[in-house]
Parts: structure tokens; sequence; C-alpha cells
């Protein structure tokens, strides 16, 4: 088609309403358009919150009123896969007895809001109230971590390589200044404890890498202010063993 014969084309009535036809529907999309970027100005900056949990007073009480004689029979639904003692039986489960009940309660939350992602756990939650898990949590808490040769614990296991016992201890006691890692036992005690961390003393070596891979890899992506996803990613492959299967071997600060 010559340049004369288009511009002649385009003055004929049939592509007129065309051309009216586009602007017409363009209007509502270019005004969709315009409102949505207008709601986006007023709504929250797309940024993800790791955790609906915040450590207010609010939380702080619920928590510290959790009913431990209520939490041991709501803990009947708990104990096939966590054990009745609070001691898992298969390694990649973790254990519950002795847990720090802030990070108990935390956990549950996140797995309720599918903060964290665990299709057995959001099932678990499901019926339960913020108070059942307060409960639940006192109850935990309360269990004694000695060990108990009536249970089939799977804690603890011998570390598979000793040699790797060198690196846990550097790290679990002293950290690593110069990529940032602060000691573990600075958040995770017995130093110090950072709300919400839990104990990491009478974990299963297995379920503790799982969490380390995973907050590595960021599938685990609820620790507020990305602490753990931050220590994991600048932790090698070999640091995230040694360190698990040193606090899996029951070997950990306690
Ligand atoms: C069918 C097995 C199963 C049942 C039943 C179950 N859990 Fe779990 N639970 C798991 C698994 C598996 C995980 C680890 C989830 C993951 O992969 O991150 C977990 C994780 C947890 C955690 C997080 C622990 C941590 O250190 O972060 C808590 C707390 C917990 N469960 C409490 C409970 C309570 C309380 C109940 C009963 C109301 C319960 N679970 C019932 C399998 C189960
Ligand atoms: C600055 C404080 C801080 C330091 C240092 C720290 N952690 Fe954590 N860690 C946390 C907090 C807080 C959580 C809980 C995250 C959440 O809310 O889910 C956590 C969670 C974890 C978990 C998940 C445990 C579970 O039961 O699900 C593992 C594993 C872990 N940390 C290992 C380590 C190791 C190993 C080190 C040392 C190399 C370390 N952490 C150092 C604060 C810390």
């Amino acid at each position: 088609m010559s340049p004369v014969n288009q511009t002649a084309s385009l003055r004929t009535p049939v592509r007129w309403r065309a051309t009216l036809a586009v602007v017409l529907l363009a209007i509502p999309l270019l005004w969709s358009r315009g409102d949505s970027s207008a709601q986006q100005s007023n709504a929250e900056p797309p940024v993800r919150v790791p955790s609906n949990v915040a450590w207010t007073h609010e939380t702080l009480v619920l928590i510290s009123r959790g009913d431990a004689f209520r939490g041991l029979i709501l803990a009947r639904r708990c104990g096939h896969c966590h054990g009745e003692e609070g001691f898992s039986a298969v390694p990649a489960f973790p254990n519950l007895a002795g847990a720090v009940r802030l990070s108990f309660w935390k956990q549950m939350e996140d797995f309720r809001s599918g903060k964290r992602a665990s299709p057995v756990m959001q099932e678990a939650v499901a019926a339960l109230s913020t108070r059942d898990s307060a409960d639940l949590a006192a109850y935990y808490s309360m269990l004694p971590t000695a060990s108990d040769p009536q249970d089939n614990r799977a804690f603890p296991q011998a570390m598979q390589d000793p040699s790797h016992a060198q690196i846990a201890i550097r790290l679990i006691l002293f950290g690593d200044g110069q990529r940032g890692i602060p000691p573990c036992q600075s958040c995770h005690g017995p130093v110090s404890y950072v709300n919400g961390a839990p104990l990491l003393a009478h974990q299963n070596g297995s379920y503790l890498q799982e969490q380390l891979e995973n907050f590595a890899s960021g599938s685990r992506s609820n620790d507020i202010n990305v602490r753990m996803r931050s220590i994991a990613r600048h932790l090698k492959a070999e640091e995230r063993t040694a360190v698990s299967e040193y606090y899996g071997a029951g070997l950990g600060p306690e």
C-alpha cells in the first residue's frame, strides 16, 4: 500500500468508527489504572511483612497468662508427632519440651497466618485460639528435658563428623565478626535471649539443619528483621551442618 492510499483509507468512515471505538474502550481502562495507582499510594508499601506477631505489651501479657493445665489437655493432639513427653521420635520433627514460651507462641501464630508454611502445622493450629497457643506454650515450656529411658525420642544423635565440633563451637561461642555473624548463644541462650528466639540446646539436628537451609534459601521468611535469613545465608553449607549436628548431639550450651 502506498503512503497516499493509506491516508486516503484513514479518512473513510469505517476507519473513524474503529478509532472511536478504540478510544471509548480505552477510557475506562485508563480510568481504572489511574484509580488503582491512587489506591496503591494510600495503601501500605509493597514490602512483605515477615510475621503478624509484634512484641507488644498485650502480646507478652497474653503469653504469660498461659494455663499449663489447659495446655496439657490440648496437647493430646500433638503427641503423636512431637512425642508424648515433648521429644519427637522423628529426627526431622521438632522437640517441644522446655520450649521458650514466646518463640513457641509466635511459631503457632505464624503457622496460622501462613507466614511460616507447613501444611501439617497449619491444620494443627486451625482449630486453636491465640489463648490455646499460650496454654500449649505454658505446658510445653514446663516439660522436663532430661533424658528418659521410657520414651523413644530421637534426641540426641551422635555427630556424623566429630571434626565438625570445632566449627560449631566457634560459631556458637564467638560467631564470626568479619562476616557479621553474632555468636548463636547471644540470642539463643545461655548468654542472652532475644524475644522470640527458641532454645536450640534440646533440638533435633535434622530439624535444625532443615530450618537453616530454609532460612538461607528464603523458603522460611517469618523471622522479624531478616535476622536468621541473613545469618543462615552468611554461613557456609558445612557450617550449617556443623552447628545443627552439634546442637542435635546435645552438646550445645544450655
Ligand atoms: C502430623 C504431625 C504434627 C502434628 C499433629 C503437630 N505437629 Fe507441630 N510440627 C510438625 C512438623 C513437621 C513441624 C515442623 C514444620 C516445618 O517443617 O517447618 C512442626 C512444628 C511445630 C512448632 C514449631 C517448633 C519450632 O521450634 O519452631 C510448634 C510450636 C509446634 N509444631 C507445635 C504443635 C502443637 C502445639 C501441636 C498440637 C496442637 C502440633 N504441633 C501438632 C508436625 C506436627
Ligand atoms: C541476633 C539474634 C540471633 C542470632 C545471633 C542467631 N539467631 Fe537463630 N534465631 C533468632 C530468632 C529471633 C529466631 C526465631 C525466628 C522466628 O521468629 O521464626 C531464630 C531461629 C533460629 C532457628 C530455627 C529454630 C526452630 O526451632 O525453628 C535456627 C535453626 C537458628 N535460629 C539457628 C541459629 C544458629 C545456628 C545461630 C548461630 C550461627 C543463630 N541462630 C544465631 C535469632 C538469632
